[in-house]
């Protein structure tokens, strides 16, 4: 069943993409909006619980803010914190996010599996890049966070990446732009390839649920269909969004 969580200023919660770690709120309001979300989460029946570790978020947010080279990114600091938050308490064993341009989305989501902000042990913690000077970026960005390799930014097309990997996908992040006109319509191919290798459980988010929700009509269409997804709901805290599905 859709559902959708709003928080009332929206529309005017604005950041500068070339600036992404200015202040844009005091800490508590993030942490209440975002509580809201989860909390939408849970009774939807997508997160089981909504606990997660507020100060290990924030070693994580540090660690990105002098370890990463990001040029840009549409990534607020809610939706940031959401992403964390929700790989903290999913605690997905897999992890591929698709689209990962610097790498500031992938590690949103991966640095609940590594780095200073690690919360539990995954196996496989996966970023998909198209652009190889993109992906080399990601990849020294990811590096210098996780020495280990569990998280690792390849450079390919995120579609093959999902039809050929041979595990369980627990968690699937959705950001990638597509080629020529097909644009963030490549969200319903990837979530298709990686469909059957979803247990029951598993989680898709996919940003731009709000901004390009015309581009992502049939994406929303289907997660939003209960014969393929249990539960969606669409975050509305920033002018992107996120939608939140599970299987
Ligand atoms: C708009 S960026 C995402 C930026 C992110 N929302 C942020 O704010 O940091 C989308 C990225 O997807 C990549 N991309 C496009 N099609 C792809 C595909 N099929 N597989 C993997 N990456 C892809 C593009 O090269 C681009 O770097």
């Amino acid at each position: 069943m859709a559902r959708t969580y709003r928080s009332y200023d929206w529309n005017s919660y604005r950041m500068v993409y070339s600036d992404p770690h200015r202040d844009l709120e005091p800490l508590e309001k993030e942490i209440a909006v975002v509580d809201g979300a989860l909390d939408v989460l849970h009774e939807a029946g997508i997160l089981p619980h909504t606990d997660y570790d507020h100060a290990k978020m924030l070693a994580h947010r540090q660690a990105v803010r002098e370890l990463f080279d990001i040029p840009w990114t549409a990534i607020t600091p809610r939706m940031q914190r959401l992403l964390y938050a929700i790989n903290a308490i999913v605690q997905p064993e897999n992890m591929i996010a698709a689209g990962v341009f610097c790498g500031n989305t992938f590690i949103s989501n991966a640095g609940a599996g590594v780095g200073p902000g690690a919360c539990y042990t995954a196996r496989q913690l996966i970023g998909v890049e198209i652009r190889p000077d993109e992906a080399e970026r990601a990849e020294g960005n990811v590096r210098r966070i996780d020495p280990t390799g569990i998280a690792r930014v390849i450079a390919e097309d995120a579609v093959e990446t999902v039809t050929n990997f041979s595990e369980l996908i627990n968690l699937l992040y959705l950001d990638a732009d597509g080629a020529g006109k097909k644009g963030k319509g490549v969200y319903l191919d990837i979530v298709e390839a990686g469909y059957d290798k979803m247990p029951p459980g598993s989680v898709v988010l996919a940003h731009n649920s709000v901004n390009l929700a015309e581009r992502l009509k049939h994406y929303l269409e289907f997660v939003r269909d209960p014969a393929y997804f249990r539960a969606s709901v669409n975050v509305i805290f920033d002018i992107e969004g996120l939608e939140v599905s599970v299987k």
